[in-house]
């Protein structure tokens, strides 16, 4: 045949060829069998010796008009292709931004360390660190340096679990106290710290006993402290927690740690002071612990009990969580039932 005639039908084919790739792969297959290096255009080139010298031109122009259209086509095509692709892509990925969204079920903090943390920035508010010890703490740390001794009658407040002779789940988040007054450097001023944490005790479970409650420490040791210091600092987070009008009462206490010792009552908030059955009919309810620092504490861990003084508290927090939410079983504080738990859900701000 006339390698006129052949490119004609070359080019009639090879644009059909062209049209009818349906994916950028087979479009290039195309490609490279009709303008490849072994494609069918270059086998007509091979072809031109054959073709009489005063012809070759004629030819060969077609060749290259062909190849032209060839690779006109093969680019339209490919982007036509990928035109399609990126239609094709959008249409499945289509997003109606008028449709509701899907609401994200915010968890809800859990109501003893909504105490806590609301208690936390008081008192940093006021200039206190935030310490935290082990809960696994030392027999040393948690009684002896808390003026403790090993045989001590006092110890029998705190029915503690011993891991071993030497160490223990903390009773009390007391052994804090000891640990930061160790290390305090008074030249660079008073030492003030709050200490939160978990403690546990060897207690049978029921509504009103756990074993393990959340506790936070309170420390403050300077020079010329007083018992008014600690009495106004009491009533301050008596009233920040169960409001301005609580009335508070001191009364005194025992405490190995501290000398005097007192517990603060707060003005029951559900009957005012008259007397209902949630402060048994006293009208008071027992808030805290708290007292003047003994002097012990502060020669046990080096500090000259002559110059310095101070005093401590002991808040119980899943007490506090339970007069201010009302909760009638402590259990629900650590069995983590999520529909107790929602009950704390803030209003999303
Ligand atoms: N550690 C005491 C307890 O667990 C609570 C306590 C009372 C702490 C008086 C104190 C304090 O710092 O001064 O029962």
């Amino acid at each position: 045949m006339d390698l006129l005639e052949k490119l004609d039908q070359l080019r009639a084919r090879g644009l059909e060829k062209i049209n009818a790739a349906a994916d950028t792969q087979k479009l290039n297959d195309v490609r490279v069998e009709l303008v490849g290096k072994k494609g069918a255009l270059t086998e007509i080139l091979h072809a031109m010796r054959e073709v009489a010298p005063e012809r070759r031109r004629q030819v060969g122009q077609l060749v290259n008009e062909v190849r032209d259209l060839f690779n006109e086509q093969l680019a339209q095509t490919r982007h036509d292709l990928a035109q399609a692709l990126i239609a094709q892509k959008l249409e499945a990925e289509k997003i109606d931004v008028t449709l509701p969204g899907k609401r994200l079920s915010l968890g809800a903090k859990h109501p003893v360390y909504l105490i806590l943390d609301d208690l936390e920035a008081l008192f940093i508010g006021l200039g206190y660190q935030v310490v935290q010890g082990p809960e696994i703490e030392t027999d040393h740390y948690c009684f002896e340096m808390m003026n403790l001794p090993k045989d001590h009658p006092a110890r029998d407040m705190q029915e503690t679990f011993y891991i071993d002779n030497e160490n223990l789940l903390r009773s009390q988040t007391s052994g804090d106290q000891a640990r930061v007054l160790e290390k305090h450097d008074f030249s660079q001023g008073p030492l003030k710290m709050v200490g939160p944490g978990k403690v546990y005790r060897r207690d049978d479970d029921d509504a009103t006993h756990s074993h393990q409650f959340m506790q936070m420490e309170g420390l403050v040791v300077d020079r010329n402290v007083s018992m008014s210091d600690l009495k106004g600092t009491l009533e301050m987070i008596a009233k920040h927690l169960f409001g301005a009008d609580r009335k508070t009462r001191l009364r005194p206490s025992y405490f190995p740690f501290t000398e005097p010792s007192v517990e603060m009552d707060v003005s029951c908030f559900n009957c005012d002071g008259k007397g209902c059955s949630i402060c048994k009919e006293t009208g008071w309810i027992e808030v805290l612990g708290a007292g003047m620092v003994h002097p012990n504490v502060l020669e046990n861990a080096g500090i000259d009990a002559s110059i310095y003084g101070g005093f401590a508290f002991g808040l119980g927090l899943d007490r506090f969580a339970i007069l201010k939410y009302g909760v009638d079983d402590i259990r629900d504080f650590y069995t983590n039932d999520v529909r107790f738990l929602a009950q704390f859900r803030q209003e999303e701000k």
